[in-house]
């Protein structure tokens, strides 16, 4: 199956780094017009040339998601400046390690405002923009293995899956109420993914390790093996599938449920 994006434009939110960037990569690498939105703005600038000396067509677009009120107007100017938008990927997250007794007001809203309230908003932005008028659309969320069992911190923390478990259910919920205009709502529920978020939560070698043995097939993922899913799921060759959620994890799912 040879999957491209020619002609389309493509959002992906945390895009500086790690799953979100290799998404971006592979959609430039596909044809599509990717926008790169992101926090971090050296960083994003750096990743958006490097796509570019590839000869990608990309564009960064520096935004915090976490303040709702600025998420509409960039989704305008993204339209203006690339075109309506065809693919939403949102991988932009935040998991700080905490076990759950000591996890404060303060951080438990800056996880679930980065991890769910941004992620439903912009959905809502580039639907009601850009998918809803046109009748056609692919969102692909990013959940968790944290956001369908539970996990014991490091892993993760009761803020980071429950953020998770709500990005389970707002996909579930945007495939309902958006397949009558044609939108297509799925997500990516990796398990250990090679990235800096994981060895920040990890911590040590020996606690990477130790996840690692947990693995049936005994390897953390790497971020293109999360990213081809992604694709998958966001192109016309799963046309068919809505409100699912693609479990990328080397089995653990299987073997803990
Ligand atoms: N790495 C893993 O093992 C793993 C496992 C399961 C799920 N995931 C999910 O995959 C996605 C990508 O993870 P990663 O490991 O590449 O993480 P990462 O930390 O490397 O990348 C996340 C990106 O999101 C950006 N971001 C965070 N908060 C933001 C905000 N408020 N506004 C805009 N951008 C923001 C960060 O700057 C960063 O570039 C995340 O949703 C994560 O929860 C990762």
């Amino acid at each position: 199956m040879n999957i491209r994006f020619d002609g389309k434009v493509a959002v992906v939110t945390g895009a500086a780094r790690g799953i979100g960037y290799v998404c971006a990569e592979m959609l430039a690498d596909s044809g599509a017009n990717v926008a790169m939105i992101d926090i971090l703005g050296d960083r994003l600038a750096e990743s958006v040339k490097k796509i570019q000396e590839k000869k990608g067509t990309a564009k960064g677009y520096q935004l915090d998601l976490t303040h709702v009120a600025t998420i509409g107007p960039l989704v305008s100017r993204i339209r203006q400046e690339l075109g309506e938008i065809d693919v939403l990927i949102q991988a932009a997250a935040i998991g700080p390690a905490r076990v759950a007794e000591e996890i404060t007001e303060a951080e438990w809203d800056a996880v679930f405002n980065a991890n769910s309230k941004g992620l439903f908003f912009m959905m809502q932005a580039v639907t009601g923009q850009s998918m809803i008028p046109r009748k056609t659309g692919s969102i692909v969320n990013f959940a968790s293995i944290a956001g369908l069992v539970g996990m014991r911190p490091p892993l993760c923390s009761a803020h980071y899956s429950g953020s998770k478990g709500a990005v389970v259910q707002l996909t579930k919920q945007g495939a309902i109420e958006w397949a009558p205009h044609n939108i297509r709502v799925n997500a990516v529920a990796p398990g250990g993914v090679l990235t800096e978020m994981t060895m920040a939560m990890i911590g040590t070698p020996e606690k990477l390790a130790a996840a690692t043995a947990m693995v049936p097939l005994k390897r953390l993922s790497q971020p293109e093996e999360i990213a081809s899913g992604v694709l998958f799921l966001a192109s016309d060759a799963a046309r068919m599938i809505t409100g699912h959620i693609l479990v990328v994890d080397g089995g653990g799912y299987a073997a803990s449920s």
